[in-house]
């Protein structure tokens, strides 16, 4: 079909936000009309690129012979470690990241070489005929090697508070536990893709696949050895990044470069799956073990929980990621005497990275699992249990990092959606159901959602705009902020328009780029339209200040007096187009271009302890999820969902809806499909869709209720909303321990030992246990 550009939208009417407005490449999307990297027309002189990867897990390298490489038809260059002109590394926090590993190699699949020519095939078949001599090491694969041999990529952390060690002696009750949850590849639809296209005097153009135009750039211009200002990234949209090009989209972005300086002609490179499912990092897994004190009803008195985690070859985000598992160890609940021990293990694996919840998940999921036990071990229902120990008022609003809980929702979403989702009465019938069904049991559970919002790391909270008034009144929108899937380019376009009260029609998004916007963070943390949305915001302002000035002072008002609305400015019963005002601005020479910029107030957390406050402010949510199990098969299915969110003043319910069922459904797949299997020698052996199952539209519930409440924000932020692309992954949490319900109406007492991801496997040996059928 011959791509034709899609009828004018109807123009949208004033006011543009709080409004459900489709995503902007919606109909683009559909029609396949949607440009993504690899679907730009090939340039003249195109060379495709593949990699050389290693084959050992650790070892060193004894040689390289790349002569049949070169010498395979169609092969134009081959490059190696010795070819960088500038620097060998894309470590985006610590230069511990290689881009062709030289004499070491520490995962499968690192990269060794690149391969540049006239074909992909070419090019990909040319890059598995090199050959290596290795002398292999001892390697380090799974965090019990990690611990046993005392490997850490940083040093552990610690928040602590209280005395929890005589708590834990002194409490009625206690009990230990551990649990180990599994990684998760991010499965974009687009996998990691650059295309680089080498421009006069040094300069390089980009088009790449990431969450970080700014960090790709930086790492590509300091690998060629040049200025970062040669070097421009351009990113219009992702097919999806999860997290997994927040820094991994750099390597592929140098190596396209590489070849692109190197050979003086464009160079493309695309991963086939199997290789970006290798060759990429994932989310980190994690072993919990704890012990925890508490009263009859269930209130933690003491915790002492020790995370460790996988986080492979290199450093890349870990510090982070962990530091927020620390900071979402506590989710819901106020812990008085608490010891929160981080472990950040090397492994001779992918290095692990940012994805959806960024260490969140992992630390909520612990805590959960804490709560959890305690309940089933005093047999009460663990959604009572949850509620005692919520955060309240004086005495119980701080957490463990001594950051205040001022805007505590949990407890309100709790009761409502406990009435809304009739819990009590399916809990009953499940009861009921169960007291008469040997095979099949369900199982139910109700558990809350606190996120933290901004960057832990909090300089990265920043960001820029830049906004164009053009002279028929059209607008032209710029901002540091990429867009993978989530609607970021929609709902700031929605919060420019209305600044000039004009139809979102009139105001265009154009794609991101370093050499727009400089010096822009990640779009990650789901900070994205808080961060862009405030700094357009800001820009649009400074440029209708000046219109307002002008255009005041020729009708003898005050500037405060003029209204911006439905596509007119107006003064008591003066009215003029916006379009006609910008073009006697224009005439009288008013600039209506304009910067904007802004940095997130309030947060401020010192690096080595975690204390203080990372956090503008939390989102919530809770979630009621139902289930049923087979207990002779180990399968699972998933019956009901009911889901209350919290997005402040959504700016765009329908976005943010679609936001939260994506989470939910992604998070239940972390949690109950996707499963990594490492073999011993540290070859990832799901790397295809084949043996890497992750949610197909079958899985999501016939009963699927998402309610979003609509409460403005605390904090100033962008008209009231609040972050959503994160949060609502870590309401799946609910049907794990849904799962986990009904493997305890299958028989036996006290908690229930089930490790993530549930498969059926994991299901059918815990079944197993509690009917006293394991060996
Ligand atoms: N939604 C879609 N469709 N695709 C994505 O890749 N990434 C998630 C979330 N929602 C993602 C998504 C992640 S990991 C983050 S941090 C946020 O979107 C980033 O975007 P935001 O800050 O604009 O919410
Ligand atoms: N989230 C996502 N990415 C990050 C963060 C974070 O908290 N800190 C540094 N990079
Ligand atoms: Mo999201 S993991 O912060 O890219």
């Amino acid at each position: 079909m011959s791509p034709r550009p899609p009828r004018a939208a109807k123009p949208i009417p004033f006011p543009a936000v709080h409004r459900d407005i489709r995503h902007d490449s919606a109909p683009l999307h559909v029609a396949g009309t949607a440009r993504y990297v690899d679907d730009m027309p090939d340039a003249a002189g195109l060379l495709h690129v593949a990699l050389g990867q290693s084959e050992k897990a650790h070892a060193r390298i004894l040689s390289i012979d790349l002569s049949t490489v070169r010498a395979y038809p169609g092969v134009v260059a081959v490059l190696t470690a010795a070819d960088i002109p500038g620097m060998n590394d894309v470590g985006p926090v610590v230069p511990d990241d290689p881009i062709f590993a030289e004499n070491l190699v520490e995962y499968v699949g690192q990269c060794l070489f690149a391969v540049a020519a006239e074909t992909r095939h070419a090019a990909r078949a040319a890059a598995r005929l090199a050959k290596v001599e290795y002398e292999e090491l001892p390697a380090i694969i799974s965090i019990a090697d990690a611990r046993a041999a005392d490997s850490h990529i940083l040093p552990p952390k610690r928040v602590e508070r209280g005395d929890p060690d005589g708590a834990l002696a002194s409490a009625p009750h206690s009990l230990s536990g551990t649990l180990a949850m599994g990684g998760q590849d991010h499965f974009y639809l687009e996998g990691q893709i650059s295309m680089a296209t080498p421009g006069e005097d040094g300069d390089m153009h980009i088009l790449c696949s990431t969450q970080h135009p700014s960090e790709v750039q930086h790492l590509v211009a300091r690998a060629l050895g040049r200025p970062d200002h040669n070097v421009v990234v351009e990113v219009r949209r992702m097919g999806g990044g999860f997290g997994g090009k927040e820094t991994q989209a750099s390597l592929f972005a140098a190596c396209a470069a590489l070849v692109a300086d190197r050979t003086g002609r464009p160079a493309k490179l695309r991963l086939d799956r199997d290789d970006d499912m290798v060759m990429t990092g994932k989310r980190h897994d994690f072993e919990v073990a704890y012990k925890a004190g508490f009263d009859d009803a269930g209130r933690i008195l003491a915790l002492d929980i020790t995370l460790e985690s996988r986080c492979g070859m290199s450093t890349d985000l870990s510090g982070a990621i962990n530091d927020r598992a620390i900071f979402h160890a506590d989710n819901c609940y106020f812990l008085p005497n608490v010891r929160i021990t981080s472990y950040r293990y090397k492994t001779h694996t992918v290095s692990n990275t940012a994805f959806r919840g960024f260490g969140g998940p992992q630390g909520m999921l612990a805590i959960e699992g804490v709560v959890d036990d305690i309940a089933q071990h005093l047999g009460l229902d663990p959604l009572a249990v949850r509620r005692v120990n919520f955060y309240g008022g004086p005495g119980r609003d701080v957490t463990p990092f001594g950051m205040k809980v001022e805007d505590f929702i949990a407890d309100s979403l709790f009761d409502r959606l406990e009435a809304s989702s009739h819990y009590q009465a399916r809990r009953t019938a499940i009861a009921a159901f169960n007291a008469a069904s040997p095979v099949l049991k369900r199982g139910i559970a109700c558990t809350p959602v606190k996120f933290g919002i901004s960057f832990t790391t909090s300089f990265l909270n920043q960001a820029g705009a830049l906004v164009h008034v053009y002279t028929d009144g059209s607008v032209l929108l710029n901002h540091g902020g990429t867009e993978m899937g989530q609607g970021l380019y929609t709902k700031v376009s929605q919060v420019v328009a209305d600044v000039f009260g004009i139809g979102l029609d009139r105001v265009r998004i154009s794609a991101t780029r370093t050499d727009k916007v400089p010096n822009t963070s990640a779009t990650a943390a789901s900070a994205g339209a808080d961060l862009n949305g405030m700094a357009s915001f800001n820009a649009a302002r400074t440029i209708r200040d000046r219109l307002a000035v002008f255009q005041a002072a020729r009708w003898g008002v005050a500037p405060g007096d003029l209204s911006f609305a439905n596509g007119f400015v107006t003064a008591g019963d003066k009215a003029i187009s916006f379009e006609d005002l910008t073009r006697q601005a224009y005439l009288a020479r008013v600039s209506l271009s304009a910067t904007g910029f802004y940095a997130t107030p309030k947060i401020d957390v010192d690096k080595e302890t975690l204390i203080g406050r990372p956090f503008y402010y939390f989102a919530y949510g809770a979630a009621v999820s139902e289930v049923v199990i087979d207990t002779l098969t180990g399968e699972t299915k998933l019956l009901g969902v009911d889901i209350l969110h919290d997005c402040g003043t959504s700016l765009n319910p329908v976005l943010d809806r679609g936001q939260v069922e994506g989470a939910y459904i992604q998070g239940m797949g972390w949690l109950t499909m996707e499963e990594l299997v490492f073999d011993a020698a540290g070859r990832l052996r799901t790397h295809a869709p084949s043996t890497y199952k992750i949610p197909g539209c079958g899985d999501v519930p016939d009963h699927f209720k998402v309610d979003l409440i609509n409460q403005p924000n605390r904090e100033e932020t962008i008209h009231r909303s609040k972050a959503v692309g994160e949060p609502p992954f870590m309401l799946a949490i609910s049907a794990y321990h849904a799962i986990k319900h009904a493997v305890a109406a299958s028989g036996g007492t006290g908690a229930v030992k089930l490790d993530a991801p549930a498969t059926p496997e994991r299901v059918l040996v815990a079944v197993r246990a509690r009917r006293g059928l394991m060996p």
